[in-house]
């Protein structure tokens, strides 16, 4: 059974709704964040489809999401190995109108900075024609490493919008930039975007 999405109320603007989202969400302590990401936007009227790395899939499983968004999660290439069923990257790159991926780990910034597509959220990225918003999480001092900022800085090159990560008290205990943007702040930046 479909329930139809409630439209937005006031206090949740229109920009989204009914904006075709893709989620991306890659092996960070922050991937829990991703829980309360898709809520506010499926609250805000957007269809969301979710793709998780393996990684990712170790700190927020897709039971979780998949419920919130409603839609069944992507882990994988295969949908059924048995039957030669695959996730096309190709067409989820053509449908997506915006494509957050939050967080976005070292390792994930790092293969789609240089073009590696070893799984479907990084062959999905290169597929992509709309913009690409990315929220990088991690310790500060990877965060702070020349080859992370490197590759956000050509990841900016190349058009794409990563948010800056706040400081703040981190997962191991440190206290610097590296955490990932609010789901709130998130939300806030494709409203913007998208209201041009
Ligand atoms: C407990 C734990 C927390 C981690 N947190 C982060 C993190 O916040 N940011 C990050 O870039 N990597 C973090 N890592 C390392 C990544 O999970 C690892 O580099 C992984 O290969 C990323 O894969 P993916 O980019 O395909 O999701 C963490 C690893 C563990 C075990």
């Amino acid at each position: 059974m479909t329930i139809p999405q409630q439209p937005p109320t006031d206090k949740q603007p229109a920009a989204l709704l009914n904006r075709r989202i893709l989620l991306g969400v890659s092996g960070s302590i922050a991937a829990y964040k991703a829980a309360p990401l898709v809520r506010l936007l499926v609250q805000a009227g957007a269809e969301v489809q979710v793709i998780l790395t393996e990684a990712a899939a170790a700190f927020v499983t897709p039971l979780t999401l998949g419920t919130l968004s409603k839609k069944p999660v992507l882990t994988g290439f295969l949908r059924d190995a048995a039957s030669g069923q695959w996730h096309n990257h190709v067409e989820l790159g053509l449908w997506a109108e915006a494509y957050v991926i939050a967080p976005a780990s070292a390792n994930t910034l790092g293969q789609l900075a240089n073009g590696l597509c070893p799984n479907l959220l990084s062959a999905v990225y290169l597929s992509a024609r709309c913009p690409v918003f990315l929220a990088p999480a991690m310790d500060l001092d990877m965060y702070a490493h020349p080859a992370v900022q490197q590759n956000i800085a050509r990841l900016r090159s190349f058009g794409n919008h990563v948010f800056d990560s706040p400081s703040g008290a981190l997962a191991s205990g440190l206290s610097g930039p590296g955490r990932m943007l609010e789901p709130e702040q998130i939300v806030t930046e494709l409203i913007t975007f998208f209201v041009g």
